[in-house]
């Protein structure tokens, strides 16, 4: 059975650098407080109208496709990870077919929500198929543009001020070499604590799941049997349709979940902290990866951060910042690279790679 190999990775960033005393000009923020609290200096946005997460996320893929050396007809499946999809329905994984030009070849396309964990989820996803023969030249891609979801209000900051737009893209092949590629890869997820980290608006749950809120939420639907709506004024008036999280709840479960779930990959194939060339974590928030960094005891040129330029961009982080690894060398031939990501839902993850 061969192993899956990264054989091409690329990235996209949109241009506009929106800083945190850009920040301060619309909400009652800090730069102090903001650095202070998260590590984030700055991060993109995208071009309203003219960038999506679905044209970020081919722009990455473009570049993956052709460090890989091959067509873009070649291939043959798409795994697109995102919270914040160009449409409610259908996901970002035909529309990126489409803005590849690659309609022609009629490959399959597999959208997944698993956040902040999404890219490492399509790791394993993508691991799976290739080991199992059924695809070659699977597309695996983490884009968000988050600017066009979040509350810009006061009221909002909490949320606003950590994230940020961008996409990164791999091109995953299978490689005989023995003990290369993907050694290992381990999903978990926990629904009890569901909403202290979500977009709950627009959604079908009709107040079903209230009880499960910190703050008993009344969403205001009418009565009617037939034809409720997703959203409705109330809602959209209470702010009800931007993403909320309960911050410091987050902060404490990722640092335990993180450590836990790379030290069972270093278990499962008898590792150990120290033979990490590079970790690179899910960027939700530098205290969070300083945190973890210090808890498995690893040195700073061991860990990859770039949350202070790019904020937290939750499916495309990982990539993104194991892109910019690639790309300055500190990921090398014979390294061995570990993938880990704690977010909404709450799932986490971790893949170790032997590049
Ligand atoms: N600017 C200024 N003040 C802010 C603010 C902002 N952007 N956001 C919140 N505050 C205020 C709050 O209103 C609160 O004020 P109060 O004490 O007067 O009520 C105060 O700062 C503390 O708020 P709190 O939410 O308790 O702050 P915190 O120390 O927990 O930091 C986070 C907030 C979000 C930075 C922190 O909890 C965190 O990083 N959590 C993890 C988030 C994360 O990683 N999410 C992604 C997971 S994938």
């Amino acid at each position: 059975m061969p192993n899956t190999k990264i054989a091409g990775i690329g990235y996209y960033v949109p241009e506009k650098v929106v800083t945190n005393d850009d920040l301060t000009k619309i909400m009652d923020t800090t730069d102090e407080w903001i650095q202070e609290r998260t590590g984030i200096r700055e991060r993109r946005y995208g071009k309203k109208h003219k960038e999506t997460t679905t044209t970020m996320g081919a722009r990455a893929a473009e570049i993956a496709i052709q460090r890989a050396g091959i067509a873009k007809e070649e291939v043959d499946f798409i795994i697109f990870a995102t919270l914040s999809p160009d449409y409610y329905f259908p996901g970002c994984g035909v529309l990126v077919q489409r803005e590849l030009g690659i309609t022609g070849s009629e490959a399959g396309a597999l959208d997944i929500r698993n956040q902040c964990s999404g890219f490492v989820y399509g790791l394993s996803i993508a691991d799976q198929f290739i080991k199992s023969g059924m695809y070659r030249n699977i597309l695996l891609i983490g884009s968000e543009m988050h600017s066009m979801g979040l509350d810009f209000s006061t009221r909002g900051r909490n949320v606003t001020v950590i994230f940020g737009d961008g996409a990164g893209a791999v091109l995953l092949q299978p490689t005989d070499e023995p003990g290369k590629g993907i050694l290992t890869t381990h999903l978990h997820s926990n629904g009890t604590y569901a909403e202290k980290l979500a977009f709950i608006n627009p959604g079908a749950h009709g107040g079903y799941h209230a009880a499960h809120q910190e703050e008993q939420v009344d969403y205001h639907y009418s009565d009617a049997e037939y034809g409720e709506m997703f959203v409705n004024e109330y809602m959209v008036e209470n702010g009800y349709i931007f993403p909320n999280m309960e911050g410091q709840f987050v902060f404490k479960m990722a640092v335990q979940k993180f450590p836990e779930v790379i030290m069972e990959a270093l278990a499962k194939t008898g590792l150990q902290t120290s033979d990490i060339n590079m970790f690179i974590p899910h960027q939700a928030n530098l205290r969070i990866s300083q945190f973890v960094q210090r808890k498995l005891g690893l040195s700073d040129d061991q860990v990859w951060n770039n949350i202070q330029r790019f904020g937290n961009t939750t499916a495309a982080s990982v990539p993104i910042a194991l892109c910019e690894a690639y790309e300055a060398g500190a990921v090398k031939e014979g390294d061995l690279v570990c993938l880990a990501a704690f977010g909404s839902g709450f799932t986490w993850g971790s893949a170790l790679i032997r590049w």
